[in-house]
């Protein structure tokens, strides 16, 4: 690996970061009924850029108003008083020197009615994680099977979405396609039993996420970032491999690099985990199948498990560390000695707690 790669500029389409370290999509659940985030929240993304984040992510912002939303407190990004919101964020954040991309997703099966304005719960299929709703103590609600309508208007939700982030003026856009969410939802077996032409093969499986992309990159400029975020877990269920094999993971990354995105961004438990029962890592199994700039996520803590992460990708993602350190990436590029955060610390974020 080059000499201090994890400080070294690295130029995906137009943009050239000026590290390898950003900060991984996060949400805050802050936003109160007009679905704008506190302004601690906000202020915290352009602290991050201030002290030395190469790339910032917003918390992932809810597709539409009708099914998407899965937390209570949740953004949206879809009409003139959200984009005026974001605005002056985008800006502060470019000004001190870093890229920002807003992340974008519907919960999918994951999704709680009663904090959505239209009370429903859709998906591929009828069929529920087996774990209850932490958020709830409940059994989560059967999804509806989504229908070829409700497919086209989850599709104008994310469109809508990239086109409310273009107008704040975010450097790029993110398809969450991680985590168990409606995006995963279609790519999974484990959630996907449909019989029409988005279920069963690994392509039909794909096919909602390639008409997401294609119809986002249709409103997304040549000249900005559209990212795909992958992951092989989701937030309930965690312990299921949402992919049966390395063969169908690598498959499916082989689809996403036809299509026309910039960057793929891997979300794992941690980022030296073997997966599929092989010898290899995420990161080494994506980049084994794609050229696209790979972005890796998960138990990033020090300076030793950067650069270890960054010799099979190109940019590293950090969410706990970087959340309860606002000195991370001064702290990284000093070399000082710091500690792998338990999950539980993180719930900081959720509450009205400002953090530095
Ligand atoms: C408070 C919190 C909120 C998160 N929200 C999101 C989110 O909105 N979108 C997303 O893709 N991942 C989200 N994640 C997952 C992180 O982006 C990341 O993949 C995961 O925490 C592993 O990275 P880490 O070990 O550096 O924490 C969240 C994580 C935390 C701790």
């Amino acid at each position: 690996m080059q000499p201090d790669k994890l400080f070294s500029p690295f130029t995906i389409n137009q943009f050239t970061l000026k590290n390898r370290i950003g900060v991984a999509p996060m949400t805050r659940m802050s936003s109160k009924a007009d679905s704008v985030p506190r302004a601690d929240v906000l202020e915290f993304l352009i602290r991050r850029a201030r002290k030395g984040a190469a790339i910032v992510y917003t918390e992932a912002i809810v597709t539409d108003y009708e099914s998407a939303q899965g937390y209570p407190g949740q953004a949206r990004l879809l009409t003139q008083r959200q984009i005026d919101a974001w605005r002056p964020v985008v800006s502060a954040i470019q000004k001190e020197g870093a890229v920002a991309v807003m992340q974008m997703f519907h919960c999918g099966r994951m999704a709680w009615p009663e904090v959505n304005p239209a009370g429903r719960v859709i998906a591929p299929s009828p069929i529920t994680p087996e774990q209850d709703n932490p958020l709830t103590g409940q059994p989560y609600t059967v999804p509806d099977e989504m229908s070829r309508f409700d497919i086209d208007h989850v599709i104008e939700g994310f469109v809508e979405t990239a086109r409310g982030a273009v107008e704040a003026g975010f450097d790029g856009i993110e398809i969450h396609g991680a985590h168990g969410y409606l995006i995963c939802n279609f790519l999974s077996s484990y959630s996907n039993q449909r019989t029409d032409g988005y279920g069963g093969s690994v392509e039909n499986r794909f096919r909602f996420a390639h008409e997401v992309i294609q119809a986002v990159r249709k409103v997304v400029p040549e000249d900005r970032l559209l990212t795909f975020r992958i992951s092989n877990w989701g937030v309930a269920d965690p312990h299921v491999s949402l992919f049966e094999t390395k063969d169908e993971y690598q498959h499916l990354i082989r689809l996403l690099d036809r299509e026309p995105i910039d960057a793929i961004s891997v979300s794992t438990h941690g980022y030296s985990d073997k997966a599929f029962g092989t010898r290899q890592n995420m990161a080494q199994l994506t980049r084994a199948v794609t050229k696209l700039p790979l972005m890796i996520c998960g138990k990033i803590y020090d300076r030793a498990s950067a650069d270890e992460a960054l010799e099979d990708a190109d940019i590293v993602l950090s969410a706990k560390s970087i959340l309860l350190n606002p000195d991370w990436v001064e702290d990284i590029k000093a070399g000082k000695e710091l500690r792998l955060h338990a999950s539980a610390e993180a719930n900081v974020a959720y509450t009205d707690e400002p953090l530095l």
